[in-house]
C-alpha cells in the first residue's frame, strides 16, 4: 500500500505541474484546470484510503471524512457555478480564507492529539506548525476583509488609523516573539493559539488599508499565502503532495503579486504598507459642460469609415455580459476592411486575465489581443479607440502624482485620432474618480449599456457599408 500510494501520490503531484504549465496559455487553460482537477481528486482518494487502510481512521471518522468531502465539494461547486463573472475576485477571496483556514485547523488538530506535543516534537515540526497557523489565520481574516471589500460590504477605499498602526505593530511583535518562544519548546498550545488569535486580528488589520485599484494585488498576495500555508500543512502532517501542492500555488501565486504590482507600477511594500493614493493633492473633477456626446449614427458612421480600430474593454463590458456584441461589431467592420484589435490592460475588469477569458467565451482569437506594451506604440497610428466599460485603465490622471490611480501604467488611448466611449453615465470606475479622457476634445461619449449600445452600433454600421 505504501509503494502504491506514494506511486499515486506522484501521479497527482506530475498532474498539479503539467496543469499549472498549461494555464500559462489561455489555449490550454481549460485542460491544465481540469487536469489539476483531477490530479487533486487522485490525491484526496489517495490519502482516504491511506487512513482506513493503517486503521488511523475507524468507521464514524469515515463517515464524518465523507460528509466533510460531500459537503465542501457541493459547496464549491455549486458557488463556482452560480457565480456571475464579475462576482469571480470575491469567490477567489472566500476559497482563499477556506484554504488558509483549513491549513491552520490541520496544525491545530495535529497539535491536540496529544498533550505537550509541541515540547516533544523537536523545532522541525513546531516550525512549520507555527508558520501554518500564523500565515493560515492571516489569510483567513484578511481573505475575507478582501472579500467584504470587492464585494461593497465594506469600504473599497484604504481603512487607515494611528491607533490601527499602533495595533498592528503590537500584534506583529507579538506573534514573532512566541514563535521564538515555541521554537525554545515552551508555550504549548495556549501560545499557539494566541498566535492565531494575533494573526486573525494581522489579517485584518493588513488588508483594512489596502484599496483603490491595488485590491487585485493582494487577493494574488493572499493567494500566495494560502498555498505557503498548506505546504506548512504538508509538512506537518508529512505529506509529501500537500507540500508540493501548497509550494506550487505559493510559488505561481508570488509571481503573479510581482507581475501585477510591476504591471501598477507599484512596490509590494508600498501597497502592504497600505493607505497608497491616499491625502490626495489632485482634484480633478470632470466639468460636465466639456462632455461631448456622440450618437450611434456617429459613432457607426465613425467606425466604418475607419482605417484602424483598436477595442478597449473593462469592466463594464464583462458586467453587460456584452462580449458577443463587441465581437459582432467587429466583424462587421472587419467586412468593410477596417483592421480591428483588442488592447487588454492587465488589471481591467475585476480578475487577473478577465478581458481575456470574456472575450475567449466570444472565440475572439488570441493573435487578436494586444497587451499594454504591445498596443500603447499603436494608439498613435489609430483613427478610432472604442472604450467599451473601461474607465481606470484609461484615466490619463495615472500620469500624475497624488490620486488613487498614479502611476498604474494605463492605455495610452488619448494618444489616438478619436476616441468613442462607452458607458452608461459619467460614472466612475473601480478607483472612485473622474476620467479626464471623457473631457479631451477627441473623445465622443456614447452614453449606453454596453449590451444595448453595441447592438445599435452593429446595426448602424451595417447599414453604412452595406
Ligand atoms: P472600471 O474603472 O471599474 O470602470 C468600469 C466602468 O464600466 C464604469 O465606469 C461604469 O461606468 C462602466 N459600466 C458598468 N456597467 C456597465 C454597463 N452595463 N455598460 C456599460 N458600461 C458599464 O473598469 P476598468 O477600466 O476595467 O478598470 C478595472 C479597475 O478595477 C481598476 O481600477 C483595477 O485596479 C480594479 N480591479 C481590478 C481587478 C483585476 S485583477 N482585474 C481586481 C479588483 C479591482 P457607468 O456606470 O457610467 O456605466
Amino acid at each position: 500500500m505504501t509503494t502504491a500510494s506514494h506511486l499515486l501520490y506522484l501521479v497527482a503531484a506530475v498532474t498539479f505541474v503539467i496543469g499549472l504549465h498549461l494555464m500559462g496559455s489561455p489555449a490550454t487553460a481549460r485542460r491544465g484546470n481540469l487536469l489539476s482537477a483531477g490530479g487533486m481528486a487522485l490525491a484526496i482518494l489517495v490519502a482516504a484510503a491511506v487512513l482506513v487502510d493503517d486503521g488511523t481512521i475507524g468507521s464514524t471518522a469515515l463517515l464524518v471524512l465523507v460528509a466533510g468531502l460531500t459537503v465542501g465539494s457541493v459547496a464549491g461547486l455549486v458557488g463556482a457555478k452560480r457565480v456571475q463573472m464579475t462576482d469571480m475576485p470575491q469567490l477567489v477571496s472566500l476559497f482563499n480564507a477556506v484554504g488558509g483556514g483549513a491549513a491552520a485547523l490541520v496544525a491545530f488538530v495535529e497539535v491536540l492529539r496529544a498533550d505537550d506535543v509541541l515540547a516533544t516534537v523537536g523545532v522541525s515540526h513546531v516550525l512549520p506548525t507555527y508558520l501554518d497557523v500564523l500565515i493560515g489565520a492571516l489569510t483567513f481574516s484578511g481573505s475575507l476583509v478582501a472579500a467584504g471589500k470587492l464585494a461593497g460590504k465594506i469600504s473599497g477605499n484604504p481603512v487607515t488609523s494611528q491607533a490601527g498602526r499602533v495595533l498592528t505593530v503590537l500584534l506583529a511583535g507579538f506573534s514573532l516573539v512566541a514563535g521564538i518562544v515555541l521554537l525554545t519548546g515552551t508555550g504549548g498550545t495556549p501560545l499557539l493559539l494566541g498566535v492565531a488569535v494575533a494573526a486573525l486580528g494581522l489579517g485584518v488589520l493588513l488588508t483594512l488599508p489596502i484599496g483603490g485599484a491595488d485590491m487585485p494585488v493582494v487577493i494574488s498576495l493572499l493567494n500566495a499565502c494560502t498555498g505557503t500555508a498548506v505546504a506548512m500543512a504538508g509538512f506537518v502532517l508529512d505529506s509529501v503532495v500537500l507540500v508540493i501542492a501548497g509550494a506550487l500555488v505559493g510559488a505561481a501565486g508570488t509571481i503573479l503579486t510581482i507581475l501585477m504590482a510591476e504591471a501598477m507600477n507599484r512596490s509590494l511594500l508600498s501597497i502592504l504598507l497600505g493607505g497608497y493614493g491616499t491625502g490626495d493633492v489632485d482634484t480633478y473633477v470632470a466639468a460636465a459642460g466639456n462632455v461631448r456626446e456622440t450618437s450611434v449614427d456617429d459613432a457607426g458612421l465613425q467606425l466604418a469609415y475607419a482605417s484602424k480600430v483598436v477595442v478597449v474593454p473593462g469592466y463594464g463590458l464583462a458586467a453587460a455580459q456584452a462580449q458577443h456584441e463587441l465581437v459582432a461589431l467587429c466583424k462587421a467592420l472587419e467586412a468593410s476592411g477596417v483592421e480591428v484589435t483588442f488592447g487588454i490592460h492587465p488589471v481591467a475588469g475585476r480578475m487577473p486575465g478577465h478581458m481575456n477569458v470574456l472575450l475567449a467565451e466570444a472565440d475572439v482569437p488570441y493573435t487578436q489581443l494586444q497587451d499594454l506594451e504591445e498596443v500603447n506604440p499603436e494608439f498613435a497610428r489609430t483613427d478610432v479607440v472604442l472604450v467599451v466599460g473601461a474607465n481606470d485603465v484609461t484615466n490619463p490622471a495615472a500620469r500624475r502624482p497624488g490620486n488613487p490611480v498614479s502611476g498604474m501604467p494605463i492605455l495610452d488611448v488619448d494618444k489616438a485620432r478619436s476616441v468613442i466611449v462607452v458607458k452608461r453615465s459619467m460614472g466612475t470606475g473601480y478607483a472612485g474618480i473622474d476620467n479626464e479622457l471623457y473631457t479631451d476634445p477627441k473623445t465622443s461619449m456614447l452614453f449606453r449599456d454596453a449590451k444595448a449600445g453595441l447592438k445599435e452600433l452593429v446595426a448602424a454600421v451595417h447599414t453604412y457599408v452595406r
